[in-house]
């Protein structure tokens, strides 16, 4: 993970494995979910904008796909994308990928403490909300999260884009 940093995605300070409290220490991103963004009827801002952040969202997930620890996200939508700060009228948000929770760690997914407890994790948080909209079918047959279904959530992200909705199942 620390190969990865990037401007785009949210960096880890570092993970509590002590039972029963696990946890990550990440950077606190002032700006609110990208979600609540969309759907805050005061923000103005023109379609070259919403270009700009769709293509910023591309391009952190690239960067998570082609670094060199490659990552899956598996839990990308609006809300896990943070405005790095309070927005200003005219401005570009700067977006940050955030909530790793689903994450794993491609190349080497059994080898460390690290990786085989996020799984875990990650199998609780999916129980709640309304992550399963974001997911590829292929992850309802038992699957495991993938680039591809990391590509499928990003589709879901960019069909209720700009004005989100939760996508249909
Ligand atoms: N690094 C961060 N900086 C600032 N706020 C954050 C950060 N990470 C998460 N948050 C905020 O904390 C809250 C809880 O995040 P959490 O990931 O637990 O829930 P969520 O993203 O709303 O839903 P889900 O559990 O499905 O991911 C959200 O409002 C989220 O925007
Ligand atoms: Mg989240």
């Amino acid at each position: 993970m620390s190969l990865m940093r990037s401007p785009l995605v949210c960096s880890l300070y570092g993970v509590t494995l002590e039972a029963p409290h696990y946890g990550l220490v990440l950077p606190f991103h002032s700006g609110g979910a990208l979600d609540d963004f969309l759907r805050d009827d005061e923000v103005q801002m023109t379609q070259d904008m919403y270009l700009r952040m769709a293509l910023s969202l591309a391009t952190a997930m690239e960067h998570l796909h082609t670094s060199l620890e490659p990552v899956v996200h598996g839990d990308l939508k609006s809300r896990n994308v943070l405005l790095a700060a309070p927005w200003k009228q005219g401005e570009l948000p700067k977006l940050v990928l955030c909530d790793f929770g689903l994450s794993t760690v491609r190349c080497d997914v059994q080898s460390t403490q690290a990786s085989t407890t996020m799984p875990s994790m990650a199998t609780g948080n999916r129980g709640g909300g309304g992550t399963v909209n974001w997911m590829a079918p292929e992850l309802f047959e038992g699957s495991k999260p993938s680039n591809e279904s990391d590509v499928y959530a990003f589709a879901m992200l960019m069909y209720t884009y700009p004005n989100p909705v939760n996508p249909a199942p």
